[in-house]
């Protein structure tokens, strides 16, 4: 059976990188007669109608959802239909917020960087916390990390070095969610992601930078194919597992003793870096397995 899908993705994200991603999806389809059509998120309009819920994108409803957007709002919408959504609502929601993230990992006992978080403060009270600071100061040493709960590209993610930055970044960040997280020594300036479809790892690469403690590719991390030991394979599979994801990119840090411990696990991870880096096409492995689950479920 042949099956028919939608591609959603952000209206804001228009670059040549996000439409050329798009394409490649689109011809990973094509070659195992799965018809995938790139949609915007704003292109699809999801409402309820005498007490009946919608979507209506001026074509029929699809097979299913590749949605590569964060538009929670609406993959809700797809899956109250009855639509197989990949990434599910669920997922996407959990690991576009490091803090979820963070608990969903402990609770399934997985090795993560010891990890407070800020607690919510709301516009009307502009005062930092100083026992709130002397909480950290007890748990985590300096130099330590500090991530707003909502980034990527390793934009939102800082380096505190002693109380001044401390009461400095706390009170730039009072009225954002954020959190405050040991620093592993060990791994600075590099990190390991390795691209999970189902429970396997397809693509793996080391990236490494000179010029900053965070290695996104972003920030100058030079990227290196690589096959990383089994510990961390086993490691970036159960973390992707953890979060219910279908297909993700999971960032793995190196500890002391070379043990991994896991750095975040991106939904929406980039397929674009890792194919320049091994050659993995990992769009052909996402649609394969979604092929594969639709036809078990039908
Ligand atoms: N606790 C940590 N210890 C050492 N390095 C870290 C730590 N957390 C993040 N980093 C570095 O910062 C980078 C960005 O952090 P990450 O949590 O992945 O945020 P983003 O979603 O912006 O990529 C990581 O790839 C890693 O190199
Ligand atoms: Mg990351």
């Amino acid at each position: 059976m042949s099956y028919s899908g939608w591609l959603i993705y952000n209206a804001g994200l228009i670059s040549k990188k996000f439409t050329e991603m798009n394409r490649w999806y689109e011809q990973a389809g094509q070659s195992i007669n799965m018809e995938v059509t790139s949609i915007k998120n704003t292109e699809v309009y999801a409402f309820i109608k005498e007490n009946q819920l919608f979507v209506d994108g001026q074509k029929n409803n699809p097979d299913f959802v590749l949605f590569l957007d964060k538009d929670i709002r609406l993959a809700d919408q797809f899956e109250r239909l009855g639509i197989p959504v990949f990434n599910s609502k669920e997922t996407i929601d959990i690991c576009d917020n490091k803090i979820t993230m963070y608990q969903i990992l402990a609770q399934h006992n997985l090795p993560i960087p010891n990890t407070i978080f800020a607690p919510m403060i709301f516009p009307g009270n502009v005062e930092a916390d100083a026992a709130f600071l002397d909480f950290i100061e007890k748990e985590l040493s300096y130099p330590m990390i500090v991530k707003e709960a909502y980034g990527s590209f390793g934009a939102q993610v800082y380096l505190v070095k002693n109380r001044k930055e401390l009461e400095e970044k706390n009170r730039d960040l009072l009225h954002i969610p954020h959190l405050y997280q040991t620093l592993i020594e060990s791994s600075v300036g590099r990190d390991i992601r390795i691209h999970i479809v189902g429970d396997k790892v397809v693509a793996s690469m080391m990236r490494s930078s000179i010029e900053d403690f965070r290695a996104n590719v972003t920030n100058g991390g030079k990227m290196e194919a690589v096959d990383p030991p089994e510990s961390f394979k086993k490691l970036a599979i159960q973390a992707s597992l953890a979060t219910g994801a279908d297909f993700s990119g999971v960032d793995l840090l190196f500890g002391k003793n070379g043990e991994p411990i896991i750095c975040e696990v991106n939904s929406n991870a980039h397929i674009k870096n890792i194919f320049d880096c091994t050659r993995v096409d990992v769009t052909k492995d996402i649609l394969q397995y979604i092929k594969v689950q639709l036809t078990k479920n039908s």
